[in-house]
C-alpha cells in the first residue's frame, strides 16, 4: 500500500470511536420512559389537512435466530403467536386511523409503507393481504406511494410473492449479508445463492422490480477475498441499490452476539478493508455511494433525490421521501412527529392489553425536541446523507446565534487539521469522499447528549 494510503488509514482509524448510526436525533436511549400518551395524542390531531405520512409495521417474529442480529425480534416455530399479534396490529391500525380522521374526511395522504421486522415474510399470504386490507381501508394512499418490505429470502414463495405483487408492494429489500459458508455457518444464516436468485425470480415475476440487498461486513471469518466473492454474485441479481451495513457488534445488549467468538472478529484494520473492498466492488459495477453504507444507480429515486438536496435518513436508514409525520404500529416501532419520537411499547403483553383495552396509542416512551435540538438534527442528517452541511445557515435559520457555531469549530479543529473536513468562510463544512468512514464520527461533534468519553459503551464503532 502506497505510504500516503496508509497513513491516511491510520488517521482514520485513531479517531474511530463508538458513536451511534443517527437514524435519529437525539436517539433511541434517550427516550424517556412514562411518556404521556397524551401528549403524543395531541400531536396527532395537530398534523396538518393534507400532510404527507410514512407508515411502517413492524413485525417482531423470525423462525431461526442470525446470531449477528441486532433487530427487535422473538424467534418461534409456531405461527399461533403470529396470527394472534395480525388481529391486534389491525386493531391499532384502525383506532390510528379513526383517530386521523382519514376515514371521513381523507385529511392525510400516505406515500411511503414499509413492513420491517423481524421478518415481515413470517406472515402468511393471507395475512399479508388482510392486513395490506386495513391499511388501505383506514388510510389514503397515495397512487405513487411506495411500498416496501424487508423480505427473507429463505422464506420467499411463488404464492407470497404474487400476493405481494397484487398488494401493490413495489420496493423489496432482501436480507443477504453474505454468500459465503464459512462465515454464513458462523452466524447460523445458511442461505446459498440459488436461494437467494429464486426469490429475487418468483418477486420479479410479480412485477416488482426494485430491489435492495443488504449486506454486511465484519462478520466473522470474513476476507477481502470471500466478500469479494460474494459480492461478485450478489451483483449477478442486478439490485437497484445496495446497503453494505458495518456489523454492530453489541454483545452487551445482544445476548445472542455472545455466540460469536471474538476471535473470529475482523479487527479495526480490517473492517477498514474490508469496507474499502465493498465499496470499491460496487462502485466499479457503476454504484454511487450514499451517505456511510448506501450505493445505487445514478437513476435511482436515492441519488436523485441526494442531487435535489432532499435525501433524508429516518429509523428504517436513508430515504427519497420527506414525509410530514411516520408512525410506526406494531411492538417498538417508533413515530416521529414535528414535535417529538414516541416509542411503542416493547413489551408484548402491555402492547396488547393498550391497543385492545386502552384510550391512548400503546406508547411507552418518547421525546419532545426543545432547545437547540432541531438545528443540531438538521446538522446531523444533511452529514449523514450528503457529507455536507451549512453550518451558519441552518443555526441561524433555526433562530440560535450563531456566535455559539464557534464552540463547535474548536471541536472540529482536529478534522480539519487531518484534512478530515473542511469548513468555508461562510460556514460550509463539507466531508471529502476519503474520509467517508468518519462521518458517524465527525456528525457526532453536533450530539448534545454524547458524552465525550462514554463510560458505559452503548454504541458499536464507526469504522
Ligand atoms: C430486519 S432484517 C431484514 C429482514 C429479514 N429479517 C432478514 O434478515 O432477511 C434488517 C437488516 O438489518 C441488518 N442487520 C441486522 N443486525 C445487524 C447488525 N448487528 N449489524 C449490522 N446490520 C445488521 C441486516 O443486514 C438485515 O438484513
Ligand atoms: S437478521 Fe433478520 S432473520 Fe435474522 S434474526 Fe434478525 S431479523 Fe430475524
Amino acid at each position: 500500500m502506497p505510504k500516503e494510503a496508509m497513513d491516511l488509514k491510520q488517521t482514520i482509524l485513531s479517531y474511530d470511536r463508538a458513536v451511534p448510526r443517527y437514524t435519529s436525533y437525539p436517539t433511541a436511549p434517550l427516550f424517556g420512559a412514562n411518556f404521556p400518551a397524551e401528549k403524543v395524542v395531541s400531536w396527532i390531531e395537530a398534523l396538518p389537512e393534507g400532510s404527507k405520512l410514512s407508515l411502517y409495521v413492524h413485525i417482531p417474529f423470525c423462525p431461526k435466530l442470525c446470531h449477528y442480529c441486532g433487530c427487535f425480534t422473538h424467534i418461534t416455530s409456531r405461527y399461533a403467536p403470529v396470527e394472534d399479534y395480525v388481529h391486534i396490529l389491525r386493531r391499532e391500525i384502525s383506532k390510528m386511523g379513526a383517530r386521523l380522521g382519514s376515514k371521513t374526511g381523507n385529511r392525510h395522504i400516505v406515500t411511503h409503507l414499509h413492513f420491517g421486522g423481524g421478518s415481515p415474510t413470517m406472515l402468511t399470504a393471507h395475512d399479508f393481504r388482510l392486513l395490506m386490507d386495513t391499511l388501505r381501508e383506514f388510510f389514503t394512499f397515495d397512487k405513487n406511494a411506495e411500498i416496501a418490505v424487508e423480505v427473507d429470502p429463505r422464506h420467499m414463495n411463488e404464492d407470497l410473492a404474487q400476493t405481494y405483487g397484487e398488494c401493490g408492494v413495489n420496493r423489496i429489500s432482501l436480507g443477504v449479508q453474505d454468500f459465503d459458508d464459512k462465515v454464513m455457518e458462523a452466524v447460523n444464516r445458511v442461505q446459498p445463492f440459488d436461494v437467494v436468485y429464486k426469490a429475487v425470480e418468483h418477486l420479479r415475476a410479480a412485477g416488482i422490480s426494485e430491489f435492495n440487498l443488504d449486506f454486511i461486513y465484519g462478520l466473522p471469518y470474513q476476507t477481502v477475498r470471500s466478500l469479494t466473492r460474494s459480492m461478485d454474485y450478489a451483483l449477478l441479481l442486478k439490485p437497484n441499490r445496495f446497503a453494505l451495513y458495518g456489523y454492530a457488534h453489541v454483545p452487551w445488549k445482544k445476548k445472542n452476539m455472545r455466540l460469536i467468538p471474538d476471535e473470529a472478529l475482523p479487527d479495526a484494520t480490517e473492517r477498514f478493508e474490508l469496507f474499502k473492498t465493498g465499496a470499491g466492488v460496487l462502485e466499479e459495477a457503476g454504484y454511487k455511494p450514499i451517505g456511510i453504507d448506501h450505493f445505487v444507480k445514478e437513476s435511482d429515486d436515492m441519488a436523485i433525490a441526494q442531487n435535489e438536496g432532499h435525501l433524508g435518513r429516518n429509523f428504517q436508514g436513508y430515504t427519497n421521501i420527506s414525509p410530514d409525520a411516520l408512525i410506526g404500529f406494531g411492538v417498538s416501532a417508533i413515530s416521529q412527529y414535528p414535535q417529538g419520537f414516541a416509542q411503542n411499547t416493547t413489551v408484548a403483553h402491555d402492547y396488547q392489553e393498550s391497543v385492545l383495552h386502552g384510550d391512548h396509542p400503546p406508547i411507552a416512551k418518547g421525546y419532545e425536541f426543545k432547545g437547540e435540538d432541531l438545528a443540531r438534527k438538521e446538522i446531523i442528517e444533511k452529514l449523514m446523507c450528503d457529507l455536507h452541511a451549512d453550518l451558519d445557515e441552518i443555526w441561524s435559520r433555526h433562530g440560535h446565534e450563531t456566535s455559539k457555531l464557534s464552540v463547535f469549530k474548536t471541536q472540529l479543529k482536529p478534522f480539519l487539521d487531518d484534512g478530515l473536513a473542511t469548513l468555508s468562510e461562510d460556514g460550509a463544512l463539507t466531508i471529502p469522499e476519503e474520509a467517508r468512514p468518519l462521518v458517524r464520527v465527525i456528525a457526532s461533534t453536533f450530539d448534545e447528549y454524547l458524552p465525550p468519553v462514554e463510560t458505559t459503551q452503548r454504541h458499536s464503532m464507526a469504522v
